[in-house]
């Protein structure tokens, strides 16, 4: 079949889903939304349009408009892909999202290629621009973050994806910090959500819990704490010596992070669509008493301001024993970034390990960074064997909040069922490589 009997043959398919008339030549970006682009025999994948104003062809009437696409389309007929241009009906146009993907260290290189792989099979209207900060840019010309990286991110994408840092090769960890806290801080990121979940009872250490009873979400204070790095050694190296490390905690800080938990605790279900109705304050107020008073203070006043929510609250040492104990209990917690930091290395325990847990670090309206909650694992680095869901998943995580619900759930059912069938991993117990997982979870999302 040659190209010009291709392109009848599928512009007699569009014609049946409302897309019409002749061949054009096409350029810049559209999406189409996917569910009017399945025909009978392909999956048409639209790529670019010429907006209406400069079509030689006469507009159509009332409200419909014309746009001239350029598409890949797998034809079956003839088993392979083809591009075809033309006018296209009821389309609407969606720009597509610009998206900053940094690997990292070890096996950041391995699980974020896989993500990105996912992404693409699920059909996401993005562009993906690689960025090489990590350890082997730093230890070859000393650049951590190029100059103007944070404002460049901020400027010219909507969402930046990231993989781990940490090399042994660098024992200072002067890139990590710089990189993932300076990402954290100097873009002021403030909120670290990271989602807890049971996918398979198997996966979770505890006796007797199903998916349904691990459904809750951390909510880390991310831009202040000890992570602030303020104090200073005194004297070092005299038996005076002396080291300090401020807790930081801003009223703002502090205030906007609870009020953050609350907002998601109103606007979030659990995966089984049951409503979120309760927000747990951890700290450790007893001992950490300014700290402790600021956090106890502001959590009262804003929990005021949400009657229907239940506000409950517990310091963090009892809080690691009932999270192991009974996590059923579990809905949005908020804490600060030390003890968020920890909770949900315990809390990924739950969910199958550091290699099923997600997370995103987000500034509502600004451009927000996810991650998975693990890091390099250097010991792991390189051997084909880190579990790359908890980057898939962070991928999802990442798309539904730049607005692409349907992708993100296409794909978190893809890591579900590879869990339920064990393409997964050997830390969760499947025969798989780095690689393998990462192509079965992309071959059953493009198929969905
Ligand atoms: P880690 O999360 O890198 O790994 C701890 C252990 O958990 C690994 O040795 C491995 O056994 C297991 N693990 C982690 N991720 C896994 C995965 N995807 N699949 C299978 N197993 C996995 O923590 P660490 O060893 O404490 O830290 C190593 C380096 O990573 C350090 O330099 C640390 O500072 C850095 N780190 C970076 C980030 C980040 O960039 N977001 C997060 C945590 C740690
Ligand atoms: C995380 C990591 C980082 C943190 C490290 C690498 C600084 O453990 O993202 O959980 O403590 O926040
Ligand atoms: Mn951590």
């Amino acid at each position: 079949m040659d190209r010009l009997q291709v392109c009848f043959k599928l512009l007699a398919e569009l014609r049946k889903i409302n897309v019409a008339i002749g061949l054009m030549e096409g350029c810049a970006d559209i999406v189409i939304k996917r569910e009017s682009c399945i025909s009978a025999s392909g999956t048409l994948r639209f790529e670019r349009h010429i907006p209406a104003g400069r079509s030689r062809y006469p507009q159509p009437a009332g409200n419909s408009q014309r746009w001239f696409v350029r598409a890949q389309v797998f034809a079956p007929f003839c088993s392979r892909c083809v591009y075809v241009t033309f006018a296209c009906m009821n389309a609407q146009p969606t720009s597509r999202k610009r998206i900053a993907v940094i690997p990292g260290d070890g096996i950041g290189q391995e699980v974020i290629p896989q993500a990105v792989k996912v992404i693409q099979s699920s059909g996401a209207p993005v562009e993906l621009t690689d960025f090489d900060w990590g350890a082997d840019r730093y230890l070859r010309d000393g650049v951590t973050v190029p100059a103007d990286g944070f404002a460049m991110l901020g400027r010219d994408f909507d969402a930046i994806l990231v993989g781990a840092f940490g090399d042994p090769r660098v024992k200072t960890n002067i890139h990590a910090k710089e990189i993932l806290l300076g990402m954290r801080f100097k873009m002021d990121l403030y909120a670290n959500v990271r989602p807890v979940r049971l996918l398979d009872a198997a996966l979770c250490p505890l006796k007797g819990i199903e998916p349904k009873d691990i459904d809750f979400v951390v909510v880390r204070e991310n831009t202040e704490g000890v992570y602030t790095d303020a104090g200073g050694i005194f004297k070092q190296g005299t038996p005076d010596e002396i080291a300090t490390q401020e807790d930081i905690n801003t009223r703002k800080g502090v205030e906007r992070i609870i009020r953050y938990a609350f907002q998601h605790c109103e606007r979030h279900t659990k995966l089984d669509g049951s409503p979120r109705n309760k927000v747990l304050m951890c700290d450790k107020s007893n001992a950490m008493t300014h700290a402790g008073s600021l956090w106890q203070r502001v959590f009262k006043e804003v929990s005021g301001e949400y009657p229907q929510i239940t506000a409950q609250h517990m310091y963090v040492d009892a809080l690691c024993m009932q999270m192991v104990r009974d996590p059923r209990q579990f809905d949005v917690i908020v804490t600060n970034n030390m003890f968020g930091d920890i909770i949900t290395d315990l809390a990924a325990g739950l969910q199958g390990g550091l290699g099923m847990a997600a997370s995103g670090n987000i500034h509502p309206g600004k451009t927000s960074m996810f991650e998975p909650v693990h890091g390099s694992a250097p010991p792991i680095a390189g051997k084909n064997v880190a579990n790359p869901f908890g980057a898939i998943l962070t991928a999802a995580m990442m798309l539904a909040h730049l607005g692409m619900t349907s992708e993100a759930e296409k794909i978190e059912a893809a890591v579900l069922e590879a869990v339920r069938q064990k393409k997964t991993t050997q830390d969760i117990g499947g025969p798989l490589g780095t690689i393998e997982a990462g192509e079965w979870v992309a071959n059953f999302v493009s198929l969905a």
